[in-house]
């Protein structure tokens, strides 16, 4: 087991139904969660690995591949579904040449969606690492990711 792996169970040492924290606690850090860390957290609880794959699968939280330098989350919610949603997601997909759950070959750009970002208001939203974009358009999209793309955001 690596070291740094080590360090994050050891807390969790015979504690019982600790497997959902244990993996927010391993991607908190590493960022998602690759296969030997699956590997190594099913001989830490003594679970089989698929049913910490079920695990991943059931709950959209979890990645199990590494995040782009730019995340971007598209809202798939109700306000923002009749305000256009679908319509902006298509585009950013178009424009990053990437499907939802997807990263870039370049790791530039991970796309993400949410059932609801907390800003109806603003429907449709999306967010650009920590920056909220509201009242989307596709030329919004179109005028964002020429400006960003390659540059990086933080
Ligand atoms: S439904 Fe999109 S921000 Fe709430």
């Amino acid at each position: 087991m690596t070291q740094e792996l080590a360090e994050i169970l050891a807390p969790y040492k015979g504690r019982r139904g600790s497997l959902i924290p244990i993996l927010q606690a391993v991607q908190a850090k590493l960022g998602y969660l690759p296969e030997e860390a699956v590997v190594q957290i099913a001989r830490f609880l003594g679970t089989p690995e698929s049913e910490i794959y079920g695990v991943l699968t059931f709950y959209a939280q979890f990645r199990t591949s590494p995040v782009g330098r730019n995340l971007v989350t598209v809202c798939r919610g109700t306000a923002c579904h009749v305000q256009g949603g679908a319509r902006i997601l298509a585009e950013v997909e178009r424009r990053l040449g990437i499907k939802e759950a997807e990263t870039s070959p370049d790791m530039e750009y991970s796309l993400e969606t949410v059932a609801c970002l907390g800003c109806c208001a603003l429907a449709p939203t999306m967010v650009i690492n920590t920056e909220v974009h509201g009242q989307m358009t596709t030329k919004k999209v179109a005028e964002l990711f020429s400006k960003t793309k390659g540059e990086g955001q933080g």
